[in-house]
């Protein structure tokens, strides 16, 4: 990227912070190896805000929104320096049996809307725009089910934070000013044993989870094991809860025999993602682990970084000058504003782009 920014420029977020939504799909590619495809591409991203707009505006109050996240490898290729301080290869973990498995995808597309024909469509016109130059790594059509539990039968989401917490959780700010407004985000893809998970008595799984399954009420300390989901996935550092800002949603095919829960967290470093998964592969201390592991596997494992939607909106399709902007990183970037504050500002910058 060699677009300099004004200081004072505004950054808006992609919409990482939007609510929760009844349907998503989940995209996963891998770019073609050459540089035809990267400058594709890149001209694609610079498009992505208006195809977005183009499909929500069919029906604004379905609130249809896509995040684009870009894998450690795949920056490099398109956007060259400077790079996100912590983007890094998804690290897999290994314990006993239990494997969180690191698998290949270049960019990740996070499609949320209340309606799945809109997240349809867009897949579509994105696939219609890149198809030629990438590959699918991973596709998975999420849906709501009943009051926002998950396929195993627990509410998914309750203890996310939620209006400024979640900014607050999963947007980058000062600690990295050339990407603050941007944020990182984990994948998995699991699959459940739903036989197995269904023989155990309600009691039982509701140690495994750590909450009621009927009411979703926590369960007291005291009656918590130590290997409970919400005791491994609690991280607290200096007296402060550090949290992700999840969206999982349940997925399958009952005719295959499938059940899954697509696991998705957004967090301003990939770090404290990164502990909560050894805490659960690995055990906290080791040894004791997720038993939630012993029913459900991950089929997939991905990092990505997701720019500003300003940094998007300024892509040029030119190769990145990597030696050139090593020594000149842009200027710093102002405080983010508001990810629920879309499309005026989106649309605003239409005209500033710098081509
Ligand atoms: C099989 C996949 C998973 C399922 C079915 C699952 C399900 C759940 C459920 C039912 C809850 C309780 C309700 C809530 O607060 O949301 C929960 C909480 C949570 N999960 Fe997961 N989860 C999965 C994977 C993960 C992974 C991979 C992570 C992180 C790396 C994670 C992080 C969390 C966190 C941070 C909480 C909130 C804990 C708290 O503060 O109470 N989950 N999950």
């Amino acid at each position: 990227m060699d677009t300099p920014r004004e200081p004072n420029e505004a950054v808006l977020p992609q919409a990482v912070a939007g609510p929760l939504t009844r349907a998503a799909i989940f995209l996963v590619v891998c770019i073609r190896q050459d540089e035809d495809a990267y400058a594709r591409l890149r001209a694609f991203c610079a498009g992505l805000s208006g195809l977005i707009r183009a499909v929500e505006f069919r029906d604004v109050e379905a609130g249809l929104t896509c995040i684009a996240g870009f894998g450690s490898d795949a920056w490099d290729k398109l956007f060259g320096a400077p790079r996100p301080a912590e983007l890094h290869p998804f690290q897999e973990i290994r314990s006993g049996g239990r494997h969180a498995v690191s698998t290949p995808g270049d960019i990740l597309f996070h499609i949320r809307a209340q309606r799945m024909d809109l997240c349809f469509e867009l897949a579509t016109q994105i696939m219609e725009s890149i198809g030629g130059v990438v590959s699918i790594a991973d596709e998975v059509h999420g849906f709501r089910y009943f009051d926002d539990r998950d396929v195993i039968g627990f509410v998914d989401g309750t203890e996310n934070p939620r209006g400024d917490a979640a900014r607050e959780a999963a947007i980058v700010a000062g600690e990295d000013p050339a990407f603050a407004g941007g944020s990182y985000v984990i994948v998995q893809k699991y699959l459940h044993d739903m036989h197995a998970w269904n023989a155990l008595p309600v009691e039982m799984q509701e140690r495994i989870i750590g909450r009621r399954k009927l009411s979703d009420v926590e369960l007291n300390d005291a009656d918590k094991p130590t290997f409970a989901h919400n005791v491994l996935t609690n991280i607290v550092e200096n007296g402060r809860q550090l949290q992700i800002l999840r969206d999982n949603m349940p997925f399958g095919r009952p005719g295959h025999g499938e059940f899954g829960t697509y696991f998705i967290g957004y967090s301003r470093t990939p770090r404290i993602t990164e502990i909560m998964l050894q805490n659960m592969f690995a055990g906290r201390p080791p040894g004791n682990y997720d038993r939630l592991l012993d029913f459900s596997h991950a089929a997939t494992g991905c990092l990505f970084f997701v720019p500003p939607a300003t940094f998007l909106d300024s892509v040029t399709a030119g190769a990145p000058n990597v030696a050139e902007s090593a020594k000149a990183p842009p200027a710093p970037l102002s405080t983010p504003v508001a990810a629920d504050d879309t499309s005026l500002r989106i649309g605003s910058l239409k005209g500033e782009k710098d081509e």
